[in-house]
């Protein structure tokens, strides 16, 4: 008898993403940072155009924002907003030297006729939000701790009308949710315990008993970075430890190369905002 493992199903996404046009690291605003390590601005933007390629190649849809002098981490794009049901939660940067990057985002909402919900409180989008549409009927995980202001969660809950569940990260390298939690599929996380809180740890382990559990080399390999369209799970290629869990869990893992960008502290899925209709 032939056992067939299940096949697990992707969907299509639209994206959106900003070229790393004017990257650089100018400044230190988190660990990974080192402003005296050169960084080879041509082979950032091979890497990232190879991102995008991967992206369509896969059937998705990206859309592009383009860069803004000044702004050298707007490559970041997830961190200008977070989306659910076709609205778009404004981020409100934590550190002045990106602070512009929400008012090309707004702009870009704005023009694609998406409600915008104005942040009241920091929040860096979607680096610290995640969303989960099959999890309870449509769930938000939330990160704070080094970025988003908690108080942003409860914001956030009233504006989009979903669950928000708050999740305190305590490792500074690990400053960003996107850098420690990532959704695989419409319910299915995997995480690095170690990124949070020992009450936050609870909880993700009594809400998501099935998680594909990660450990600090997957998260130190920026792993947990990842963007999955709930069958291609799209991560950063030094993470070789995860994407061999992630493939005998039955998802196909598709490594791409980005240690340029890996310099400023993010990975594939800070690159990536996912646009929610
Ligand atoms: N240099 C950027 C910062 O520190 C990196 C942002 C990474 N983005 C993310 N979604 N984790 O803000």
């Amino acid at each position: 008898m032939v056992i067939v493992k299940d096949e697990r199903m992707s969907r299509k996404r639209t994206y959106l993403m900003c070229p790393p046009e004017r990257f650089t690291v100018a400044y230190a605003i988190n660990p990974w940072m080192d402003t005296s390590a050169p960084v080879d601005a041509e082979l950032a933007l091979k890497q990232w155009q190879l991102l995008r390629e991967t992206l369509t190649g896969l059937g998705h849809t990206v859309h592009v924002l383009p860069a803004e002098d000044g702004l050298p981490d707007m490559v970041y794009a997830a961190n200008g907003a977070f989306t659910v049901d076709r609205t778009a939660f404004g981020a409100r940067f934590r550190y002045p030297q990106r602070a512009l990057e929400a008012d090309a985002h707004r702009a870009f909402y704005a023009e694609q006729g998406w409600a915008y919900v104005e942040p009241t409180e920091i929040n860096e989008g979607e680096g610290d939000f995640a969303y989960l549409p099959e999890a309870y009927g449509g769930m938000i995980l939330a990160g704070h701790g080094f970025r988003t202001e908690a108080v942003a969660h409860s914001h956030a809950q009233e504006a989009l009308g979903r669950p928000v569940i708050s999740l305190q990260l305590v490792d500074p390298r690990f400053y960003h949710l996107d850098v420690a939690l990532a959704a695989l599929d419409d319910k299915t996380i995997t995480y690095y315990p170690g990124a949070f809180s020992a009450g936050s740890q609870r909880v993700l382990a009594q809400l998501f008993p099935d998680a594909l559990v990660a450990d600090e080399a997957d998260a130190l390999a920026f792993g947990l970075n990842l963007v999955s369209d709930g069958r291609n799970v799209v991560l950063n290629a030094e993470a070789t430890g995860l994407a061999a869990k992630l493939a005998s869990a039955g998802y196909l893992p598709v490594p791409v190369e980005l240690s340029e960008l890996k310099k400023g502290g993010g990975s594939v899925k800070c690159c990536v905002a996912e646009l929610r209709p």
